[in-house]
């Protein structure tokens, strides 16, 4: 049974009416949307990290240049992400510690080691590209900050897409012939974990009917994930590169690629933390914050430094 105030609520929502940080909104729509915006903030931020592997190893200053810009605009949707969060209530430095407490998750993409330069083309383009097509209807979404956010995130991801497919399409067109196996290899490696990115079929994602009815979600995970994989094939015949999976082909009826059987297990193993590199992660985030502490600690006692000086 809906409370007056829920009906009022949903009618809100069902009248394309946007939910904003003052408005009354129940609990569970209040505690939904900070699990996802936290979530989402957290893999913004943590997704710096496999990229940022490869900054000293850019193999000439304009590619340096491009990823250092895409690794910056990540920190920056973070940044907006956990605003956007702290609007409904929630204390930024809070969900930053169950972060680093490994109580909470980020995105599973982001566990996967960098091994090659052609990851940084893969990651741009496939991880980017999933992350567009996700976030194209979270700028729809009933919540103001969300949705507004979501405008400049899904600009700056094209930029990062496109980045990522050139860095594809010039080793394959320019390169040697290791530099083009080095191409496939990383699509081989993140392919499947890209499809992953969209989280487990409709039938197993205990939160997206609610979350749907509540328009935070605007389609369900399978109906994005083969709208990926639908405008991802074709770039991926343009390159001239195969995907790792023998069951990929063109349904004529359906007017969609069908595709091979998901490894869910290896996707619900690694968000219970058994992944190649998601302790890394958290670790490498802690201790950037601990050896940075005497930054802090040096710039605190300049202010008061200052502050002692005007006074005198
Ligand atoms: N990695 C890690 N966890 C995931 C993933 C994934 N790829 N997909 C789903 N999950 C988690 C969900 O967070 C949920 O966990 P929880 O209930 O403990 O919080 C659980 O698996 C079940 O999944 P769903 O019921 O389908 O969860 P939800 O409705 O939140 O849908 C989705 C998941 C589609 C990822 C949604 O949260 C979303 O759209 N988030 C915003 C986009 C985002 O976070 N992108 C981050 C990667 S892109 C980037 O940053 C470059």
């Amino acid at each position: 049974e809906m409370s007056p105030e829920e009906r009022h609520f949903q009618e809100k929502v069902d009248a394309e009416v946007r939910i904003e940080p003052k408005n009354w909104m129940p609990e569970g729509y209040r505690k939904t949307l900070i699990r996802q915006i936290s979530q989402h903030a957290h893999s913004e931020i943590v997704g710096m990290l496999p990229e940022g592997n490869w900054l000293t190893r850019a193999p000439t200053l304009k590619r340096k240049l491009q990823l250092m810009a895409k690794i910056q605009d990540e920190a920056g949707h973070g940044l907006y992400l956990y605003s956007a969060m702290e609007t409904l209530g929630a204390d930024r430095d809070e969900e930053i510690e169950k972060l680093h407490r490994g109580e909470v998750k980020f995105s599973s993409i982001f566990t996967y080691p960098t091994l090659t330069w052609a990851d940084m083309g893969a990651i741009g383009w496939l991880v980017d590209g999933a992350a567009i097509v996700n976030q194209v209807p979270l700028q729809r979404c009933s919540y103001g900050p969300y949705a507004r956010a979501m405008i400049r995130v899904c600009k700056e991801e094209s930029f990062h897409q496109r980045q990522g497919y050139e860095i594809l399409l010039t080793m394959m067109r320019e390169g040697t012939d290791e530099q083009k196996a080095m191409v496939q290899d990383a699509i081989n490696r993140f392919w499947w974990p890209s499809l992953m990115m969209f989280g487990p079929s409709d039938a197993n994602s205990p939160n997206s009917a609610q979350s749907m009815a509540w328009k935070i979600k605007r389609h369900g995970n399978d109906e994005l994930r083969q709208r990926f994989l639908d405008q991802t094939v074709p770039q991926l015949e343009f390159l001239g590169c195969t995907a790792p999976d023998p069951d990929l082909k063109w349904n004529e009826e359906t007017g969609h690629y069908d595709f091979g059987e998901i490894d869910w297990q290896e996707f619900f193993d690694v968000l219970k933390g058994h992944s190649p590199c998601g302790i890394e992660r958290i670790q490498q985030r802690k201790s950037a914050i601990d050896e940075g502490q005497w930054v802090r600690d040096a710039a605190v006692a300049y202010a008061r430094k200052q502050e002692q000086k005007a006074k005198n």
